[in-house]
């Protein structure tokens, strides 16, 4: 497989899909590769979108925020459901590329997920943690936020 031919296999940021994606988002030369940036449903700046629908309405590409949000969204609270949803929509939360597709309620939201980016990207340390010490510290927060058995 050539490098051009792995748009599919770019991770780390996320991005709404069905729509132009934005030059915010990392490696965005790799995006020619993708057969939708040919396709005229979805290389608008709109796409398949309304003008502001809000985020409620818009396709995300897959990663762990989405696999995360859609395992934890029967359980917390809206905040923390958005920090984990858009923790890595860097082309959003730092660009504000997508503004274009917010409304003003995700704008609101979109205060939390700023508050948790210090804790994503460059914030793990040199040592690695020590799992047997701090695994009663993670499990009692898993007990205190979560039933025994979580919806699959
Ligand atoms: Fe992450």
């Amino acid at each position: 497989m050539s490098l051009r031919r792995a748009q599919w296999a770019v991770v780390g940021d996320t991005f709404p899909v069905g729509c132009k994606p934005s030059d915010k988002i990392v490696y965005p030369e790799f995006f020619e590769a993708n057969p939708d940036t040919k396709d005229e449903r979805y290389n608008t700046k709109y796409g398949v979108y309304e003008p502001n629908c809000g985020l409620r309405n818009v396709h995300m590409s897959w990663g762990h925020d989405e696999y995360l949000y859609h395992m934890m969204k029967d359980y917390l609270p809206e905040s923390a459901l958005y920090m984990m949803r858009y923790h890595s929509f860097y082309a959003q939360h730092r660009e504000e590329a997508y503004d274009h597709l917010m409304d003003d309620h995700d704008r609101e939201m979109f205060k939390y997920v700023r508050l948790f980016n210090p804790y994503d990207l460059y914030s793990k340390a040199p040592v690695p943690p020590n799992v047997k010490e701090l695994k009663p510290y993670y499990q009692d927060l898993i007990a205190k936020y979560l039933p025994a058995t979580i919806k699959f």
